[in-house]
């Protein structure tokens, strides 16, 4: 079933740069595609255009046969939900506890009014306490956030994603902040949990290595486009120099827009 279906997606921000410049694909129910390119190529625009957290350009967005762009405030919160964000920098309420900060994936389930008064119901709270167990938390869960080790409060942030109860995952660079070790470990938890719960996830990674271990699909971006889209076993390593734009042993580079342009609307 096709989950998530992006046409033309182009976003040009408001002074005049070029964040997308029109990617097409489609996301089946499930699927855990990595999203590479260079700093600068568009993955962080891709995921903040799918959740509108940026207004697209132009373009179309069908998530679960819904259009998305230019939905009202009452569908937006519904879309929203299904659609679970992890970012880099964790984005915990740091002077909150891991429990408290978990219950935050509860909040777009709740009247604004019981969510600003963190009238949490038993039952979120009891799947809140079984989410942290579950990525190996349980000990942590009165701690405040800002006392996790960065691995454990990018653990928070998976349990608070999952709270969502989503259908899709987006992960801005959940590892670019991490060593190697807790790198492994909030890549491995992260497939693991999409797997078991049938989520699908987009998941911006900088590392080549984690995507071709972890990810069903790749997807290369490179100034705005996407150039490459297929397995793990299909991405060469020439068309990872392409996708880098580091010329590879053949010298061969992406044709198409000059660096980055601006657009003179
Ligand atoms: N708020 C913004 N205003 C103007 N340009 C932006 C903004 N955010 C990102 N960009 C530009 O859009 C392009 C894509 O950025 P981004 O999506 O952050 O790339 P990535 O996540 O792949 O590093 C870059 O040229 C970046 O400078
Ligand atoms: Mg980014």
């Amino acid at each position: 079933m096709t989950l998530l279906q992006v046409e033309g997606l182009r976003k040009v921000y408001a002074d005049g740069t070029v964040g997308l410049s029109g990617i097409d694909f489609k996301v089946e129910a499930g699927e855990f595609i990595a999203v590479i390119g260079p700093s600068g190529a568009g993955k962080s625009t891709l995921l903040r255009c799918l959740n509108q957290m940026v207004e697209t350009s132009s373009g179309e967005i069908v998530f679960q046969g819904t259009k998305t762009i230019g939905a009202g405030n009452r569908k937006l919160r519904h879309i929203r939900r299904e659609m679970s964000m992890i970012f880099q920098g964790f984005n915990l309420v740091e002077r909150s506890s891991v429990l408290t900060n978990v219950l935050h994936g509860r909040l777009g389930y709740m009247s604004g009014w019981r969510g600003a008064l963190g009238l949490f119901s038993k039952s979120d709270v009891q799947e809140a306490t079984r989410l942290l167990e579950r990525v190996g938390l349980s000990e942590q869960i009165h701690k405040r956030a800002d006392e996790l080790s960065g691995g454990q409060q990018q653990r928070v942030g998976i349990a608070r994603a999952l709270a969502q109860k989503p259908k899709l995952i987006l992960a801005d660079e959940p590892i670019a902040s991490l060593d190697p070790a807790s790198s492994e470990t909030v890549m491995s938890s992260l497939h693991t949990f999409c797997k078991e719960d049938g989520i699908a996830c987009l998941c911006n990674l900088h590392q080549v290595d984690m995507a071709k271990k972890y990810a069903t699909r790749i997807i290369g971006i490179h100034k705005g486009q996407k150039v490459f889209d297929g397995t793990p076993e299909e991405l060469t390593d020439d068309m990872i120099a392409l996708i880098y734009n580091r010329p590879a042993a053949g010298g061969a580079e992406l044709s198409g827009e000059p660096a980055r342009q601006k657009e003179t609307a």
